[in-house]
Protein backbone atom coordinates (compact mmCIF):
# COMPACT_ATOMS: atom_id res chain seq x y z
CA UNK A 1 0.00 0.00 0.00
CA UNK A 2 2.11 2.15 1.25
CA UNK A 3 4.29 1.56 -2.25
CA UNK A 4 1.23 2.44 -4.29
CA UNK A 5 0.91 6.04 -2.67
CA UNK A 6 4.78 6.44 -3.52
CA UNK A 7 4.10 5.58 -7.01
CA UNK A 8 0.96 7.99 -6.71
CA UNK A 9 3.28 11.23 -5.76
CA UNK A 10 5.89 10.27 -8.16
CA UNK A 11 2.66 10.46 -10.96
CA UNK A 12 1.41 13.83 -9.28
CA UNK A 13 4.88 15.40 -10.12
CA UNK A 14 5.40 14.68 -13.39
CA UNK A 15 1.83 15.51 -14.05
CA UNK A 16 2.08 18.77 -12.76
CA UNK A 17 5.11 19.27 -15.03
CA UNK A 18 3.69 17.57 -17.73
CA UNK A 19 0.23 19.69 -17.14
CA UNK A 20 2.00 23.33 -17.82
CA UNK A 21 3.69 22.13 -20.97
CA UNK A 22 1.41 21.22 -23.23
CA UNK A 23 -0.58 24.16 -22.92
CA UNK A 24 2.15 26.49 -23.66
CA UNK A 25 3.17 24.74 -26.82
CA UNK A 26 -0.52 24.93 -28.11
CA UNK A 27 -0.57 28.27 -26.72
CA UNK A 28 2.73 29.47 -28.81
CA UNK A 29 1.39 27.17 -31.78
CA UNK A 30 -1.91 29.20 -31.87
CA UNK A 31 -0.61 32.80 -31.87
CA UNK A 32 1.42 31.73 -35.07
CA UNK A 33 -1.32 29.84 -37.05
CA UNK A 34 -3.49 32.92 -38.48
CA UNK A 35 -0.50 34.29 -40.37
CA UNK A 36 -2.40 34.56 -43.64
CA UNK A 37 -3.36 38.62 -42.37
CA UNK A 38 -1.34 39.77 -40.09
CA UNK A 39 -2.78 42.34 -37.61
CA UNK A 40 -0.05 43.30 -35.46
CA UNK A 41 0.08 46.97 -36.08
CA UNK A 42 -3.87 46.93 -35.99
CA UNK A 43 -3.33 45.70 -32.53
CA UNK A 44 -0.58 48.04 -31.29
CA UNK A 45 -2.77 51.26 -32.64
CA UNK A 46 -5.87 49.57 -30.72
CA UNK A 47 -3.21 49.48 -27.62
CA UNK A 48 -2.25 53.02 -28.10
CA UNK A 49 1.46 51.92 -27.42
CA UNK A 50 3.71 49.97 -28.97
CA UNK A 51 6.05 48.43 -26.24
CA UNK A 52 10.38 48.40 -26.88
CA UNK A 53 12.53 46.11 -25.11
CA UNK A 54 15.65 47.10 -24.45
CA UNK A 55 18.68 46.80 -22.55
CA UNK A 56 20.00 49.96 -21.11
CA UNK A 57 23.89 48.95 -20.42
CA UNK A 58 24.98 49.57 -24.30
CA UNK A 59 25.90 53.95 -24.25
CA UNK A 60 25.37 55.48 -26.53
CA UNK A 61 22.47 53.45 -28.05
CA UNK A 62 20.75 52.96 -25.10
CA UNK A 63 21.74 53.67 -21.18
CA UNK A 64 20.54 54.77 -17.73
CA UNK A 65 20.24 58.36 -17.03
CA UNK A 66 19.61 59.90 -13.40
CA UNK A 67 17.05 62.51 -14.23
CA UNK A 68 16.36 64.56 -10.68
CA UNK A 69 16.28 61.47 -9.02
CA UNK A 70 14.37 59.32 -11.53
CA UNK A 71 16.27 56.76 -13.97
CA UNK A 72 15.35 57.00 -17.13
CA UNK A 73 16.49 55.29 -20.40
CA UNK A 74 18.32 57.16 -22.91
CA UNK A 75 20.02 56.67 -25.82
CA UNK A 76 19.63 57.30 -29.96
CA UNK A 77 18.06 53.53 -30.21
CA UNK A 78 15.50 55.33 -27.57
CA UNK A 79 14.75 58.03 -30.29
CA UNK A 80 14.97 55.53 -32.94
CA UNK A 81 12.15 53.86 -31.42
CA UNK A 82 10.19 57.19 -30.22
CA UNK A 83 10.21 58.09 -33.75
CA UNK A 84 8.48 54.53 -34.94
CA UNK A 85 5.57 54.79 -32.53
CA UNK A 86 5.22 58.50 -33.24
CA UNK A 87 5.00 57.70 -37.00
CA UNK A 88 2.36 54.56 -36.07
CA UNK A 89 0.15 56.97 -34.21
CA UNK A 90 1.18 55.42 -30.49
CA UNK A 91 2.57 56.51 -27.59
CA UNK A 92 6.62 54.53 -26.90
CA UNK A 93 6.80 52.21 -23.73
CA UNK A 94 10.13 50.66 -22.52
CA UNK A 95 10.92 47.56 -21.05
CA UNK A 96 14.31 47.15 -19.91
CA UNK A 97 16.25 43.38 -19.21
CA UNK A 98 18.87 42.22 -19.97
CA UNK A 99 20.12 41.58 -23.74
CA UNK A 100 20.03 37.65 -23.98
CA UNK A 101 16.06 37.82 -22.43
CA UNK A 102 15.08 40.38 -25.56
CA UNK A 103 14.49 37.86 -27.91
CA UNK A 104 12.48 35.43 -25.46
CA UNK A 105 10.76 38.70 -24.54
CA UNK A 106 9.62 39.19 -28.25
CA UNK A 107 8.94 35.44 -28.95
CA UNK A 108 6.41 35.59 -26.07
CA UNK A 109 4.88 38.48 -26.45
CA UNK A 110 5.90 40.51 -23.66
CA UNK A 111 7.43 43.41 -25.94
CA UNK A 112 6.33 44.67 -29.41
CA UNK A 113 9.93 44.91 -30.63
CA UNK A 114 13.51 44.98 -29.78
CA UNK A 115 15.86 48.25 -30.58
CA UNK A 116 18.63 47.04 -28.22
CA UNK A 117 21.86 47.99 -31.10
CA UNK A 118 21.05 44.80 -31.77
CA UNK A 119 22.49 43.25 -35.29
CA UNK A 120 20.32 41.68 -37.53
CA UNK A 121 22.69 38.16 -37.91
CA UNK A 122 20.96 35.89 -40.28
CA UNK A 123 21.06 33.25 -37.66
CA UNK A 124 18.86 36.00 -35.44
CA UNK A 125 16.46 36.59 -38.81
CA UNK A 126 15.52 32.56 -38.41
CA UNK A 127 13.52 33.71 -35.66
CA UNK A 128 12.67 37.56 -35.79
CA UNK A 129 11.82 39.99 -38.62
CA UNK A 130 14.08 42.93 -38.90
CA UNK A 131 13.50 46.02 -39.97
CA UNK A 132 16.02 47.59 -42.30
CA UNK A 133 19.63 48.71 -40.94
CA UNK A 134 19.23 52.11 -38.99
CA UNK A 135 23.00 52.31 -37.60
CA UNK A 136 25.91 50.94 -38.43
CA UNK A 137 29.08 50.44 -36.39
CA UNK A 138 32.28 48.39 -35.85
CA UNK A 139 33.60 46.39 -33.77
CA UNK A 140 36.43 47.74 -30.78
CA UNK A 141 38.31 45.98 -27.90
CA UNK A 142 38.22 47.95 -24.70
CA UNK A 143 41.49 46.87 -22.98
CA UNK A 144 42.94 48.71 -19.76
CA UNK A 145 45.03 51.52 -20.90
CA UNK A 146 48.24 50.66 -18.88
CA UNK A 147 48.56 47.80 -21.61
CA UNK A 148 48.45 50.24 -24.92
CA UNK A 149 51.00 49.56 -27.31
CA UNK A 150 50.84 45.44 -25.70
CA UNK A 151 48.00 44.66 -27.78
CA UNK A 152 46.82 45.70 -31.19
CA UNK A 153 43.95 43.17 -32.01
CA UNK A 154 41.96 40.17 -31.25
CA UNK A 155 45.59 38.21 -32.65
CA UNK A 156 47.65 39.30 -30.04
CA UNK A 157 45.29 38.01 -27.01
CA UNK A 158 46.93 34.48 -27.53
CA UNK A 159 45.31 32.05 -24.50
CA UNK A 160 44.44 35.88 -22.94
CA UNK A 161 40.62 35.73 -22.04
CA UNK A 162 38.16 38.30 -23.93
CA UNK A 163 34.92 39.06 -22.51
CA UNK A 164 31.70 39.98 -24.38
CA UNK A 165 27.98 40.15 -23.35
CA UNK A 166 25.92 37.03 -23.08
CA UNK A 167 23.69 36.36 -25.76
CA UNK A 168 25.39 39.12 -28.16
CA UNK A 169 27.16 38.80 -31.93
CA UNK A 170 30.42 39.74 -30.17
CA UNK A 171 30.44 36.61 -28.26
CA UNK A 172 29.34 34.28 -31.29
CA UNK A 173 31.78 36.18 -33.48
CA UNK A 174 34.51 35.98 -30.83
CA UNK A 175 34.10 31.96 -30.51
CA UNK A 176 33.97 31.80 -34.57
CA UNK A 177 37.46 33.75 -35.29
CA UNK A 178 39.29 34.37 -32.06
CA UNK A 179 39.84 30.53 -31.40
CA UNK A 180 43.05 31.13 -29.74
CA UNK A 181 41.96 33.16 -26.54
CA UNK A 182 39.36 32.35 -23.77
CA UNK A 183 36.21 33.67 -24.43
CA UNK A 184 34.45 34.98 -20.68
CA UNK A 185 30.64 36.32 -21.55
CA UNK A 186 28.49 38.09 -18.75
CA UNK A 187 24.97 39.56 -19.05
CA UNK A 188 25.57 43.30 -18.15
CA UNK A 189 28.40 44.84 -20.14
CA UNK A 190 29.64 47.16 -16.82
CA UNK A 191 29.95 43.81 -15.57
CA UNK A 192 32.46 43.35 -18.27
CA UNK A 193 33.72 46.55 -17.89
CA UNK A 194 34.29 45.90 -14.20
CA UNK A 195 36.02 42.76 -15.31
CA UNK A 196 38.02 44.24 -17.36
CA UNK A 197 39.64 46.48 -14.77
CA UNK A 198 39.43 43.89 -12.09
CA UNK A 199 42.36 41.59 -14.71
CA UNK A 200 39.55 39.20 -15.18
CA UNK A 201 40.15 39.49 -18.99
CA UNK A 202 42.04 41.61 -20.80
CA UNK A 203 39.57 43.08 -23.53
CA UNK A 204 35.75 43.79 -23.98
CA UNK A 205 34.66 43.15 -27.41
CA UNK A 206 31.45 46.19 -27.82
CA UNK A 207 30.39 48.04 -30.72
CA UNK A 208 32.16 50.87 -31.43
CA UNK A 209 30.62 53.94 -30.67
CA UNK A 210 29.59 52.23 -26.85
CA UNK A 211 33.26 51.56 -26.69
CA UNK A 212 34.11 54.67 -27.37
CA UNK A 213 31.39 55.62 -24.13
CA UNK A 214 32.94 53.54 -21.99
CA UNK A 215 35.91 54.96 -22.56
CA UNK A 216 35.30 58.14 -22.64
CA UNK A 217 33.60 57.59 -19.26
CA UNK A 218 35.80 55.27 -17.16
CA UNK A 219 38.97 55.81 -15.50
CA UNK A 220 41.74 53.91 -16.96
CA UNK A 221 40.55 51.79 -20.59
CA UNK A 222 40.79 52.49 -24.08
CA UNK A 223 39.78 51.13 -27.37
CA UNK A 224 41.80 49.65 -30.16
CA UNK A 225 39.80 48.35 -33.43
CA UNK A 226 39.16 44.62 -32.95
CA UNK A 227 40.45 43.21 -36.57
CA UNK A 228 37.86 40.55 -36.83
CA UNK A 229 35.89 40.12 -39.86
CA UNK A 230 32.58 41.32 -38.73
CA UNK A 231 28.79 40.73 -40.46
CA UNK A 232 28.02 43.22 -43.05
CA UNK A 233 24.70 43.79 -41.43
CA UNK A 234 23.81 46.56 -38.91
CA UNK A 235 21.84 47.47 -36.23
CA UNK A 236 18.02 46.90 -36.80
CA UNK A 237 14.62 46.77 -35.29
CA UNK A 238 13.68 43.10 -34.31
CA UNK A 239 9.86 42.32 -34.47
CA UNK A 240 7.89 38.97 -34.08
CA UNK A 241 8.28 37.11 -36.95
CA UNK A 242 5.28 37.51 -39.83
CA UNK A 243 4.31 40.80 -37.74
CA UNK A 244 5.48 42.47 -41.46
CA UNK A 245 2.82 45.50 -41.14
CA UNK A 246 5.30 46.09 -38.44
CA UNK A 247 8.17 46.20 -39.95
CA UNK A 248 6.96 47.86 -43.07
CA UNK A 249 5.66 50.55 -40.90
CA UNK A 250 9.65 51.14 -39.08
CA UNK A 251 10.92 50.86 -42.40
CA UNK A 252 9.08 53.46 -43.39
CA UNK A 253 10.10 55.51 -40.03
CA UNK A 254 13.81 54.24 -40.61
CA UNK A 255 13.84 55.50 -44.45
CA UNK A 256 13.46 59.43 -43.21
CA UNK A 257 15.59 59.12 -40.56
CA UNK A 258 18.28 58.03 -43.08
CA UNK A 259 16.93 60.48 -45.69
CA UNK A 260 17.64 63.44 -42.64
CA UNK A 261 20.53 61.41 -41.30
CA UNK A 262 18.78 61.76 -37.67
CA UNK A 263 20.97 59.25 -36.29
CA UNK A 264 24.59 61.49 -36.74
CA UNK A 265 22.75 64.96 -36.89
CA UNK A 266 20.10 64.94 -34.38
CA UNK A 267 19.84 62.00 -32.26
CA UNK A 268 23.73 61.14 -31.01
CA UNK A 269 24.83 65.12 -30.58
CA UNK A 270 21.47 64.70 -28.30
CA UNK A 271 22.40 61.96 -26.19
CA UNK A 272 25.92 62.57 -26.55
CA UNK A 273 25.69 65.77 -23.56
CA UNK A 274 24.39 62.79 -21.19
CA UNK A 275 27.36 60.38 -21.64
CA UNK A 276 30.26 63.43 -21.70
CA UNK A 277 29.02 64.09 -18.20
CA UNK A 278 29.76 67.35 -16.33
CA UNK A 279 32.57 69.38 -18.15
CA UNK A 280 35.10 69.55 -15.21
CA UNK A 281 36.05 66.56 -13.29
CA UNK A 282 35.00 68.18 -10.22
CA UNK A 283 31.34 68.36 -12.11
CA UNK A 284 31.55 64.26 -13.19
CA UNK A 285 32.52 63.65 -9.59
CA UNK A 286 29.50 65.26 -8.00
CA UNK A 287 27.09 63.52 -10.41
CA UNK A 288 28.53 60.08 -10.28
CA UNK A 289 28.21 60.54 -6.24
CA UNK A 290 26.44 58.07 -4.56
CA UNK A 291 24.62 60.41 -2.55
CA UNK A 292 22.73 61.86 -6.07
CA UNK A 293 21.48 58.25 -6.72
CA UNK A 294 20.05 58.15 -2.84
CA UNK A 295 16.17 57.97 -4.36
CA UNK A 296 17.18 54.90 -6.57
CA UNK A 297 18.24 52.80 -3.66
CA UNK A 298 15.05 53.73 -1.65
CA UNK A 299 12.98 53.20 -4.39
CA UNK A 300 14.70 49.79 -4.67
CA UNK A 301 14.93 49.20 -0.98
CA UNK A 302 10.70 50.11 -1.41
CA UNK A 303 10.23 47.39 -3.84
CA UNK A 304 12.18 44.80 -2.06
CA UNK A 305 10.33 45.49 1.14
CA UNK A 306 7.11 44.97 -0.80
CA UNK A 307 7.59 41.84 -2.55
CA UNK A 308 9.18 40.21 0.66
CA UNK A 309 6.28 41.45 2.70
CA UNK A 310 3.32 40.13 0.40
CA UNK A 311 5.54 36.83 -0.27
CA UNK A 312 6.40 36.36 3.44
CA UNK A 313 2.65 36.36 3.99
CA UNK A 314 1.29 34.28 1.44
CA UNK A 315 4.52 32.05 1.77
CA UNK A 316 3.55 31.43 5.79
CA UNK A 317 -0.04 31.20 4.47
CA UNK A 318 0.16 28.29 2.10
CA UNK A 319 3.10 26.87 3.70
CA UNK A 320 0.66 26.01 6.88
CA UNK A 321 -2.05 24.45 4.49
CA UNK A 322 0.68 22.31 2.45
CA UNK A 323 1.90 21.33 5.84
CA UNK A 324 -1.23 20.56 7.36
CA UNK A 325 -2.46 18.68 3.80
CA UNK A 326 1.01 17.01 3.89
CA UNK A 327 -0.23 15.36 7.72
CA UNK A 328 -3.64 14.89 7.04
CA UNK A 329 -4.42 11.26 6.54
CA UNK A 330 -5.97 12.13 3.65
CA UNK A 331 -4.02 10.41 0.73
CA UNK A 332 -4.82 12.56 -1.82
CA UNK A 333 -4.43 15.93 0.08
CA UNK A 334 -0.72 14.18 1.59
CA UNK A 335 -0.03 13.19 -1.62
CA UNK A 336 -0.06 16.93 -3.47
CA UNK A 337 1.37 18.69 -1.21
CA UNK A 338 4.39 16.21 -0.96
CA UNK A 339 4.54 16.87 -4.79
CA UNK A 340 3.91 20.21 -4.20
CA UNK A 341 6.95 20.23 -2.25
CA UNK A 342 9.10 18.09 -3.69
CA UNK A 343 8.29 19.63 -7.07
CA UNK A 344 9.55 23.64 -5.79
CA UNK A 345 12.17 22.46 -3.77
CA UNK A 346 13.67 20.26 -6.53
CA UNK A 347 14.03 23.07 -8.83
CA UNK A 348 15.82 26.39 -8.75
CA UNK A 349 13.60 28.99 -8.04
CA UNK A 350 15.09 31.29 -11.08
CA UNK A 351 13.67 28.62 -13.50
CA UNK A 352 10.41 29.28 -11.36
CA UNK A 353 10.11 32.81 -11.91
CA UNK A 354 10.95 32.35 -15.74
CA UNK A 355 8.71 29.72 -16.08
CA UNK A 356 5.94 32.40 -14.67
CA UNK A 357 7.30 35.04 -16.44
CA UNK A 358 7.46 33.95 -19.59
CA UNK A 359 6.04 30.49 -19.68
CA UNK A 360 3.00 31.27 -18.18
CA UNK A 361 2.75 34.72 -20.08
CA UNK A 362 1.96 32.45 -23.56
CA UNK A 363 -1.63 31.56 -21.76
CA UNK A 364 -1.88 34.77 -19.70
CA UNK A 365 0.07 37.55 -19.26
CA UNK A 366 1.63 38.48 -15.66
CA UNK A 367 3.28 41.64 -14.82
CA UNK A 368 6.89 41.57 -13.79
CA UNK A 369 6.40 42.20 -10.43
CA UNK A 370 3.21 40.32 -10.10
CA UNK A 371 5.15 36.95 -11.28
CA UNK A 372 8.29 37.81 -8.99
CA UNK A 373 5.82 38.22 -5.61
CA UNK A 374 3.97 34.81 -7.04
CA UNK A 375 7.50 32.91 -7.83
CA UNK A 376 8.78 33.74 -4.40
CA UNK A 377 5.83 32.90 -2.38
CA UNK A 378 5.44 29.57 -4.02
CA UNK A 379 8.79 29.30 -3.63
CA UNK A 380 8.61 29.70 0.02
CA UNK A 381 5.28 28.00 0.73
CA UNK A 382 7.65 24.70 -0.08
CA UNK A 383 9.98 25.55 2.78
CA UNK A 384 7.71 27.12 5.38
CA UNK A 385 5.54 24.07 4.78
CA UNK A 386 8.28 21.97 6.16
CA UNK A 387 9.43 24.09 8.87
CA UNK A 388 5.84 23.94 9.89
CA UNK A 389 5.48 20.26 9.86
CA UNK A 390 8.58 19.16 11.48
CA UNK A 391 7.03 21.63 14.37
CA UNK A 392 3.64 20.13 14.25
CA UNK A 393 5.78 16.62 14.99
CA UNK A 394 8.04 17.58 17.84
CA UNK A 395 4.68 18.18 19.95
CA UNK A 396 4.20 14.92 21.17
CA UNK A 397 0.99 12.92 20.81
CA UNK A 398 0.18 12.66 24.45
CA UNK A 399 -1.16 16.35 24.38
CA UNK A 400 -3.15 15.74 21.32
CA UNK A 401 -4.68 12.84 23.34
CA UNK A 402 -4.77 14.66 26.89
CA UNK A 403 -6.26 17.91 24.70
CA UNK A 404 -9.04 15.61 23.25
CA UNK A 405 -10.09 13.44 26.03
CA UNK A 406 -10.76 17.03 28.10
CA UNK A 407 -13.22 17.58 25.06
CA UNK A 408 -11.80 20.09 22.84
CA UNK A 409 -12.58 19.48 19.16
CA UNK A 410 -9.64 18.33 16.82
CA UNK A 411 -9.29 21.97 15.19
CA UNK A 412 -9.34 23.61 19.04
CA UNK A 413 -6.47 20.61 19.90
CA UNK A 414 -4.55 21.89 17.15
CA UNK A 415 -4.97 25.81 17.05
CA UNK A 416 -5.10 26.16 21.36
CA UNK A 417 -2.22 23.05 21.70
CA UNK A 418 -0.35 21.97 18.96
CA UNK A 419 0.05 25.21 16.84
CA UNK A 420 1.03 27.53 19.96
CA UNK A 421 3.89 24.91 20.95
CA UNK A 422 5.01 24.06 17.47
CA UNK A 423 5.70 27.99 16.57
CA UNK A 424 7.56 28.41 19.23
CA UNK A 425 10.15 25.76 18.26
CA UNK A 426 10.16 26.56 14.64
CA UNK A 427 10.21 30.40 15.38
CA UNK A 428 14.17 30.21 14.59
CA UNK A 429 13.99 28.12 11.91
CA UNK A 430 10.98 30.30 10.51
CA UNK A 431 13.06 33.20 10.85
CA UNK A 432 15.89 31.94 8.88
CA UNK A 433 12.96 31.16 5.78
CA UNK A 434 12.08 34.72 6.14
CA UNK A 435 15.50 36.28 6.19
CA UNK A 436 16.20 33.83 3.20
CA UNK A 437 13.42 35.14 1.47
CA UNK A 438 14.26 38.68 1.73
CA UNK A 439 17.57 37.48 -0.37
CA UNK A 440 16.62 35.64 -2.53
CA UNK A 441 13.58 37.58 -3.84
CA UNK A 442 16.62 39.99 -5.11
CA UNK A 443 16.47 37.19 -8.25
CA UNK A 444 13.24 39.07 -9.41
CA UNK A 445 15.54 41.69 -11.04
CA UNK A 446 16.49 39.32 -14.17
CA UNK A 447 12.47 40.07 -15.26
CA UNK A 448 13.02 43.38 -14.77
CA UNK A 449 11.69 44.18 -11.23
CA UNK A 450 12.95 47.24 -10.19
CA UNK A 451 14.30 45.87 -6.28
CA UNK A 452 17.50 46.83 -4.59
CA UNK A 453 19.53 44.69 -6.97
CA UNK A 454 18.00 45.76 -10.29
CA UNK A 455 19.07 49.85 -8.77
CA UNK A 456 21.61 48.91 -7.91
CA UNK A 457 22.67 47.56 -11.36
CA UNK A 458 21.31 50.68 -12.80
CA UNK A 459 23.74 53.05 -10.41
CA UNK A 460 26.79 50.97 -11.41
CA UNK A 461 25.87 51.58 -15.29
CA UNK A 462 25.12 55.60 -14.73
CA UNK A 463 28.13 56.40 -12.92
CA UNK A 464 30.46 54.01 -14.21
CA UNK A 465 31.18 52.58 -10.64
CA UNK A 466 30.94 49.46 -10.22
CA UNK A 467 32.38 48.59 -6.64
CA UNK A 468 30.75 51.01 -4.65
CA UNK A 469 27.14 50.59 -5.55
CA UNK A 470 27.69 46.67 -4.59
CA UNK A 471 28.72 47.95 -1.14
CA UNK A 472 25.80 49.99 -0.64
CA UNK A 473 23.13 47.54 -1.54
CA UNK A 474 25.10 44.87 0.88
CA UNK A 475 24.62 46.86 3.81
CA UNK A 476 20.95 47.56 2.64
CA UNK A 477 20.48 44.53 2.64
CA UNK A 478 22.22 43.52 5.75
CA UNK A 479 19.88 46.39 7.52
CA UNK A 480 16.25 45.06 6.32
CA UNK A 481 17.55 41.66 7.55
CA UNK A 482 19.14 42.30 10.63
CA UNK A 483 16.13 44.93 11.04
CA UNK A 484 13.93 41.40 10.54
CA UNK A 485 15.69 39.18 12.94
CA UNK A 486 15.61 41.49 15.62
CA UNK A 487 12.05 41.93 15.46
CA UNK A 488 11.78 38.17 15.43
CA UNK A 489 13.98 37.71 18.58
CA UNK A 490 11.23 40.05 20.38
CA UNK A 491 8.50 37.74 19.41
CA UNK A 492 10.49 34.74 20.75
CA UNK A 493 11.34 36.51 24.09
CA UNK A 494 7.43 37.30 24.60
CA UNK A 495 6.59 33.96 23.37
CA UNK A 496 9.37 32.34 26.30
CA UNK A 497 7.50 34.43 28.88
CA UNK A 498 3.86 33.50 28.23
N1 LIG B 1 25.52 44.52 -31.51
C1 LIG B 1 25.66 43.45 -30.62
C2 LIG B 1 24.66 42.34 -30.89
O1 LIG B 1 23.79 42.46 -31.67
C3 LIG B 1 25.58 43.86 -29.16
C4 LIG B 1 24.39 44.62 -28.75
C5 LIG B 1 24.32 44.78 -27.26
N2 LIG B 1 23.27 45.67 -26.90
C6 LIG B 1 22.98 46.04 -25.67
N3 LIG B 1 22.01 46.88 -25.48
N4 LIG B 1 23.64 45.58 -24.64
O2 LIG B 1 24.75 41.30 -30.31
Amino acid sequence: MKKAWKWLEALLVAMMMLALVPQTVNAAESTQAPKVTDNYLKKVKEKGELVMGTSPDFPPYEFVQNVNGKSKVMGMDVEVGRKIARDMGVKLVIKTMDFDSLLVALETGKIDMVISGMTATPKRAQSVDFSQTYYKSGQNLIIRKSDKGKFHDYRSFGGKAIGAQTGSMQATLLKEQAKKSKIKTMDKTNDLILGLKTNKFDAVLVDTASAAAFAKNTDGITSIPSGLKIPSQGNAVAFHKGAKSLVKSANKSIDEIKEKKLVTKVYLPNVGKYIAKGKTKKEVKASNSMWAYKDFFIAGVGYTLFISVISVFFGFLLGAILALMRLSHNKIAHSIATAYIEFIRGTPLMVQLLFIYFGLGLVINIPALLSGIIAVSLNSAAYVAEVIRSGISSISVGQTEASRSLGLSKTATMRYVIMPQAMKNIWPALGNEFVSLIKESSIVSVIGVKDLIYQSRIVQADTYRGVMPLVITMILYFIITFGLSSLMKVFERKMNHD
